[in-house]
């Protein structure tokens, strides 16, 4: 079993995985080398035919589900709970050609390497495309994954509307229409494992000079939406002690929260003010009204905890509103993957190091469903969200060498 391992890893072909990256970056791709690609877009559903031709070619069988999700299952030997693993393939307006499509065309090329290695695993393994992770076209992320592990959202992200008004269930039907021989896989049992290989995201591992990255987790989130209000007036006649200017006073609450968070959180502390609303927007004229969002991470709960109150009372003391518009606990893996992910990184000799994730994935879901860990790579410089999103030749293959050690050991694991 453990040489079956080793040579799905070694079966990888370098040309075959790096080709099927620039390839699935054709589907949407900007002027700029960067890709474009929103959730359920008519893009992304030409995207889609694409990589259900080629699961079909590799002699899989491909479902869909209430979200749209896509799986591609190699059967196993005994029919027993199936090893998943797998990522998104939509991306940022600003996207690259890394986020999530690696983790997606890396499961697929572990399903060819275990094809040219003529090896059958014991369990089944489903590669899974999961719908809508950015939350770019409609909110919140992560819809396809938080959905599969619970499946009642669905329902409630059913209502949710692009810019252009149009709803998910809309979008969903579409899906349907465009591919209406897909069986529906069904709500199942417990998966064996979850397991999700992508880029960094960020340069701890580049700085590091390492080429692998354990993920023991990811950090825990907050976003709030804060509304505050003032009073329109003009913006040459009004005092200055006169004004209820509600950019003013957004400004301060900004300040307080911002020392707030560092406060509370020290290194650690990710905080973002990142989208501003203004009204009525005009130079000359006093801000009525502001809103602006707060984005707060931390790989402590206490200290999200800790600052969500701290938040109420900065937002009493001020006379504003928050709005609460996502949150999630720290995610901790199990253990047991983290354990397999390490000895692939061993067993192929590769240096690797742990690391906490900073952006959330599809895998926070997943981690309730079933024992989850994921694997990073190098991202260049840091970057992702952006056109120039890259990670070099050889840190791609070897994390998918790494991938497909993990998952055949997994995949033959005993019930
Ligand atoms: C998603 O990528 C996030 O972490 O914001
Ligand atoms: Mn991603
Ligand atoms: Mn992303």
């Amino acid at each position: 079993m453990q040489d079956d391992a080793l040579s799905t890893a070694s079966s990888v072909n370098a040309a075959r995985l790096l080709d099927s990256i620039q390839t699935l970056a054709r589907f949407g791709a900007r002027e700029d080398g960067g890709v474009d690609r929103p959730a359920l877009s008519s893009i992304d559903i030409d995207a889609r035919r694409h990589l259900i031709d080629r699961a079909l070619a590799l002699g899989c069988s491909v479902r869909t589900d209430a979200c749209a999700n896509l799986f591609f299952r190699r059967e196993g030997l005994e029919n027993l709970p199936p090893v998943m693993t797998g990522s998104h393939t939509d991306t940022q307006p600003t996207g690259g050609k890394l986020d999530g499509c690696y983790g997606v065309l890396a499961g697929l090329e572990c399903l060819a390497a275990l094809n040219d290695a003529n090896i059958r695993t014991r369990r089944p393994l489903e590669v899974v495309a999961w719908t809508n992770e950015e939350g770019t076209r409609f909110q919140p992320g992560a819809m396809g994954s938080s959905a599969f592990t619970d499946p009642v959202l669905i329902e409630r992200y059913m209502q949710a509307r692009d810019s252009e008004g149009i709803t998910l269930a809309a979008a969903l039907a579409a899906h349907r229409d465009a591919f209406p021989s897909l069986a529906t896989r069904p709500v199942q049992a417990q998966a064996h494992a979850f397991m999700e290989l992508h880029i960094e995201q960020g340069p701890l591992l580049e700085l590091a000079d390492v080429p692998l990255g354990v993920v023991t987790g990811i950090q825990g989130v907050r976003w709030y939406a804060v509304h505050c209000k003032g009073a329109a007036a003009h913006a040459g006649t009004t005092p200055m002690h006169a004004r209820h200017d509600a950019m003013t006073l957004a400004l301060a609450v900004r300040a307080e929260l911002s020392a707030l968070a560092h406060e509370l959180g020290r290194d650690d502390t990710r905080i973002t003010f990142g989208r501003w609303t203004v009204l009525p927007n005009s130079i000359n004229t006093i801000a009525s009204d502001v809103t602006f969002t707060v984005d707060f991470r931390h790989p402590d709960a206490s200290v999200l905890h800790a600052f969500d109150k701290q938040l109420d009372a900065c937002v009493e003391r001020h006379a504003v509103s928050r709005e609460v518009l996502f949150a999630h606990p720290p995610v901790e893996f199990a253990p047991s993957i983290i354990r397999r992910v390490k000895d692939a990184c061993n067993a192929l000799s590769a240096p690797s190091m742990n690391i906490t994730s900073g952006a959330f994935h599809d895998a926070m879901y997943l981690a309730k469903h079933c024992p989850s860990a994921m694997l990073f790579v190098p991202s260049r410089g840091g970057i992702s969200h952006n056109p120039a999103e890259s990670t070099g030749d050889d840190h791609l293959v070897l994390g998918t060498r790494a991938l497909a050690h993990c998952l055949v050991h997994l995949c033959n694991e005993a019930p």
